[in-house]
């Protein structure tokens, strides 16, 4: 098992993986919660941009974007995708920019690729600092006391003579401050199946540990995983939309 082929020699798959996602109903849901939370500024940074689909949309809502990914196979196509926006490669977790952003994303969860607690607080700080005032940094994040081992997001495509299986599912062992992401991938032609699979190291903690670990630097805003209504977290479900304002 691989650690992270997905966004290195596999990348070239990671749009048919993602084929399901709602990436303009979420690109959306950022634009609305910073028309609320945030300023009124245009200029935006989308963390762990992968192959770009939410800069993709939010150039369509008027934002200047760039994006920062460790992964340079991810940052070709997402160049590719968005010959307009400003892409390079780092990491999350200990950037430095010059300029300042009103709207800093990250989608997908990836907010977890932080690693570890201590490897969070620098993504915290990395984004409040890159921040003008009044901006937003919006993430989404699931719950490690929230997340069932027995459950899995799976989904087929076909592509030419190609079909592919994409399945992805959490691993939490239920103590401490790690959990996985298990992604595979089974592509069959001719009826041979080639699979692929890689385990994720993510950050694992609940929502009350990540909230205390914003309140230092933002006034933070809690919402229902949902892309299409904007409601506040109702204290039940394990997912949520973080929008956390920078003063
Ligand atoms: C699940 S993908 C999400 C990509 C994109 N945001 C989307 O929604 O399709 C996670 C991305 O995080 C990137 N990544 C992982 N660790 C990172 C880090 N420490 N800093 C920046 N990017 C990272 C990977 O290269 C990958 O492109």
């Amino acid at each position: 098992m691989s650690y992270n082929a997905l966004y290195t020699d596999l990348s070239g798959y990671y749009d048919l993986m993602c084929a399901d996602i709602d990436y303009q109903g979420q690109s959306s849901s950022a634009h609305r919660l910073h028309q609320i939370f945030g300023n009124s500024g245009k200029q935006h940074l989308d963390l762990a941009c992968g192959t770009g689909p939410h800069i993709a949309h939010l150039i369509q809502h008027g934002f200047h974007s760039q994006g920062l990914d460790i992964n340079q196979p991810m940052l070709e196509i997402a160049q590719q995708r968005c010959p307009e926006a400003q892409f390079a490669q780092g990491n999350m977790c200990a950037f430095q920019t010059d300029q300042k952003f009103d709207l800093i994303t990250c989608f997908l969860y990836s907010i977890h690729y932080s690693g570890s607690i201590e490897e969070l607080i620098g993504c915290i700080k990395s984004a409040h600092q890159a921040l003008q005032s009044g901006g937003v940094f919006y993430f989404n994040v699931v719950d490690k006391n929230h997340i069932n081992n027995e459950l899995f997001a799976k989904h087929s495509v076909s592509q030419g003579a190609d079909l592919f299986q994409f399945s992805s599912a959490w691993h939490y062992i239920g103590e401490g401050e790690k959990q996985t992401l298990n992604v595979r991938i089974d592509k069959t032609c001719d009826q041979q199946t080639l699979t692929w699979e890689d385990a994720h190291p993510m950050v694992a903690l609940d929502f009350e540990q990540l909230k205390t670990l914003l309140t230092p630097y933002f006034e933070v805003h809690v919402f229902e995983h949902n892309y299409e209504q904007i409601t506040p977290w109702q204290q039940a479900s394990g997912n949520a939309i973080f929008v956390c304002t920078k003063a």
